[in-house]
């Protein structure tokens, strides 16, 4: 629906086009207008790039309880134990989705009758589901191109949202999610959109480290979004490094998939001596959180720039049908999988915490919903087990669209909401002001909060961003919007919440290591960091 070229007026506004957003877009049922807005391409995103599969309870040997159990234990007390029960059960049915729309898995041999799974740390089953290591591209480019011949769904690529339109921002009493201001970013023009449901699909906030396996749209933007809107925001302090990054000054921090040492890869130091079995029981197969930080401990003792990976021992046609995008990658870069071990470092990689949702993505406003990884459902917990994130993107992204349709037949549309107002900025002479800024965030938020924190750390972390912040506020103020202010913006907001989150557990868990509290804190219950922003309206639809 359109009503002039600036006003746009749909019944639901997708933000973000990853497996939770086309999961979302394409189960709204076929009555549904809706407009699917990317800020680059549609496939620009992190799902493209998920290499190790969808973790799903499909073989008889494994059950709910054990997929559960599995993911509470990883989470180290802080799942939500519902929600945890509620994402394993609805696996097999997800995944049948996931075929009905065409994908393909890759099978078993020798009679391909069954699907082969593969196995990642913490799972105590092989319950993987996978295409090879490009899992991320079949499902991305398969769910794409049926949203593109989805007459329903209208698609803006290149489209970035800046911020939602809320019934409080207008001055109402009810805060209710109006729409939203997304800036065109071929012409510059921002537009306003209204819809009846608004839903955030806008993935995780790795770029604000400075490295990450993540790709560059994935600036935090719904979170700082949510936030700025009145959302409670949690659990910020969990983000998880991937261990195996391939280390290479060209490489982007190019991820090794895990489902390489599932299948037998072995960690080295640099003279070849394995040594996670000094970490773990469970060696290469423990969870990300031991895998990483074993791995940093070891470089900082031998001063050594990364560890080894080594599949080589394996023969050379298993290594190729099970990694084939990572030998091709590989290759480019100099090394070949099947001969000889690779350099990785560990890189961020997930964020556990995110906006704060019920089992359906609704959050604390109405109207307004949070799906994939920008969620905080509780699924996790203090860290996420490998392949559980696309299973939690295709599970509730099918419960809120649920939801929403329920909703929609009683929800009018909003009167004409206000244009966006640039009346008072002019155009920036000093564009090397954001490139400087971003630079400097994310470089001392690798130093200062990543792996390994301590309280000096964050206190010198927090100093930086609260100057950072008043600076950017001010460039925001006065000039002109484009995409690269719009996410530093949100970068520095998401890197002041991760501070806070990180500065108030007075502990280490899971992902989150303080030095200065090395231990778990046993004096009082396992508990969530919630973050309630000033204009938090209380809504007990999702008070935890
Ligand atoms: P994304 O897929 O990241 O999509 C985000 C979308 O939001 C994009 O379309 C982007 O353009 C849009 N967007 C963001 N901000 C805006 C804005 N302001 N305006 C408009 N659009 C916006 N998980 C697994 O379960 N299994 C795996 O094997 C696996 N492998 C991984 C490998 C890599 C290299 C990475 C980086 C992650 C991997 N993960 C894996 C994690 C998983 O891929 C992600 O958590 C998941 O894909 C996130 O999906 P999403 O839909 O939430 O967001
Ligand atoms: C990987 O393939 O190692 C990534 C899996 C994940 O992040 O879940």
């Amino acid at each position: 629906m359109n009503n002039n070229c600036n006003n746009y007026q749909y019944d639901v506004i997708v933000i973000g086009s990853g497996a939770a957003g086309l999961t979302l877009a394409l189960t709204l049922s076929s009555e549904t207008r809706v407009a699917l807005v990317a800020k680059k391409v549609l496939t620009n995103t992190a799902t493209f790039q998920a290499q190790g599969g969808v973790a799903a309870v499909l073989n008889p040997g494994d059950s709910s309880e054990l997929h559960a159990q599995d993911t509470l234990n990883a989470g180290v007390g802080l799942c939500d134990e519902e929600i945890v029960r509620f994402a394993v059960e609805q696996g097999p049915s997800s995944i049948q989705w996931l075929i009905d729309q065409g994908i393909a898995f890759t099978r078993d041999t020798p009679n391909n009758s069954r699907y082969h799974l593969t196995r990642e740390g913490g799972h105590s089953r092989r319950r993987v589901i996978h295409s090879a290591d490009a899992t991320g591209r079949e499902l991305e480019t398969t769910l794409a191109q049926l949203a593109r011949k989805e007459p329903n769904i209208d698609i803006f690529e290149n489209h970035i949202a800046i911020d939602l339109i809320t019934a409080k921002k207008l001055g109402m009493k009810e805060n209710r999610c109006l729409g939203v201001y997304i800036l065109n970013t071929k012409n510059s023009q921002v537009l306003t959109f209204s819809a009846k449901s608004t839903a955030l699909a806008t993935g995780g906030a790795g770029k604000v480290y400075l490295y990450t396996s993540n790709p560059d749209i994935a600036t935090g933007d719904g979170i700082a979004m949510a936030w700025r809107a009145g959302c409670r925001v949690g659990n910020m302090e969990f983000i998880q490094f991937h261990p195996t990054c391939l280390f290479h000054p060209d490489a982007k921090s190019f991820l090794i998939t895990e489902a390489m040492r599932g299948e037998g890869g072995k960690l080295l130091l640099p003279d070849y001596t394995p040594f996670m079995h000094n970490f773990d029981s469970r060696a290469e197969l423990a969870p990300r959180d031991i895998v990483a930080r074993a791995i940093d401990h070891e470089m900082k003792r031998l001063g050594s720039d990364f560890v080894y990976l080594d599949i080589s021992h394996k023969p050379t046609d298993f290594i190729l049908k099970h990694f084939p995008t990572v030998h091709a990658r590989c290759l480019k870069f100099g090394f070949d999988i099947t001969r000889q071990p690779i350099p990785v470092v560990p890189a961020a990689h997930y964020l556990c915490g995110g906006i704060m949702t019920d089992s359906c993505g609704r959050t604390d406003i109405e109207g307004l919903y949070a799906l994939g990884e920008t969620a905080f459902t509780g699924m996790h917990g203090a860290n996420r087990m490998a392949s559980n994130s696309l299973l939690e993107c295709i599970v509730f992204a099918r419960t809120a669209s649920e939801k929403i349709m329920a909703t929609l037949k009683n929800t009018p549309y909003s009167n004409t909401l206000p244009h966006w107002d640039e009346s008072q900025v002019s155009e920036s002479d000093e564009q090397v002001v954001i490139a400087h800024d971003w630079h400097e965030l994310r470089r001392f938020m690798w130093n200062y909060v990543g792996i390994e924190r301590s309280n000096k750390r964050l206190q010198r972390a927090k100093n930086r961003i609260d100057l950072l912040q008043k600076e950017i506020n001010d460039y925001y103020s006065r000039f002109r919007i484009n995409s690269n202010l719009i996410e530093l913006r949100n970068l520095a907001l998401v890197a002041e919440l991760i501070i806070r989150c990180a500065t108030m557990r007075k502990e280490s868990r899971g992902l989150h290591y303080n030095r200065d509290y090395p231990t778990l804190d046993n004096t009082q219950p396992p508990h969530n960091t919630v973050l309630r922003p000033e204009n938090y309206l209380n809504n007990p639809k999702i008070e935890s």
